[in-house]
């Protein structure tokens, strides 16, 4: 199957094939908020690694997926390597040490939730946080939870059918 930027996923039982809503508004998002430079990117739920990979293609050093799933993991290594991104995108079940530039996750509300710290805490000073999976009804209560982590800000809300994803640029400056 190919995606746009010409990513090539192998046939597995991995999420992340690139049809879903959800994954489809990460992979813009993944477009919209890669740096113009050199950058770090964190992809927890990473499934295919399709975003880790399309990271990877637009200008990552080091796109790390985060998955619970070996065998998705499996399938996302042997991805990295048909795209040509394996020196730069790698899978497993171990988090790295941050800071991460991007930091982008796909999963659903109680896995974000209880994951908030790890994820914020390898966020980088000016790094932009991804979360999606998420419907209309679980947006309030994520920004509830992510928001005093986040100095307060509000993140900007995209939409596509009933799934919501949520993004919050820090701020360069920490909050007082
Ligand atoms: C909806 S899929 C997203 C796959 C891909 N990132 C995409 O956007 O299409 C969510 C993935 O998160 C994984 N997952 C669920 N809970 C997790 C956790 N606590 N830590 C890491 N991965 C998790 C699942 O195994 C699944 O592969």
């Amino acid at each position: 199957m190919s995606l746009p930027e010409h990513i090539v996923l192998v046939p597995s039982a991995a999420f992340g094939d690139g049809r879903h809503p959800t994954t489809r508004m990460c992979l813009q998002a993944v477009r919209s908020f890669s740096p113009a430079v050199p950058f770090r990117m964190l992809d927890v739920g990473s499934g295919t690694g399709v975003l880790a990979i399309l990271g990877a293609k637009l200008g990552a050093s080091v796109a790390v997926g985060v998955e619970i799933d070996v065998e998705a993991n499996r399938a996302a290594t042997t991805n990295a390597v048909r795209n040509a991104v394996s020196d730069r995108a790698t899978f497993g079940t171990a988090w790295p040490d941050g800071p991460f530039d991007l930091v982008v996750a796909n999963i659903l509300r109680d896995p974000l939730l209880h994951l908030r710290g790890q994820m914020v805490a390898r966020l980088a000073r000016g790094g932009t946080l991804v979360l999606s999976g998420l419907t209309s009804t679980d947006v309030a209560f994520l920004v509830a939870a992510y928001a005093p982590l986040l100095g307060d800000a509000r993140p900007d809300i995209f939409a596509s059918e009933e799934w919501r994803t949520l993004v919050w640029r820090r701020a360069t400056v920490p909050s007082a």
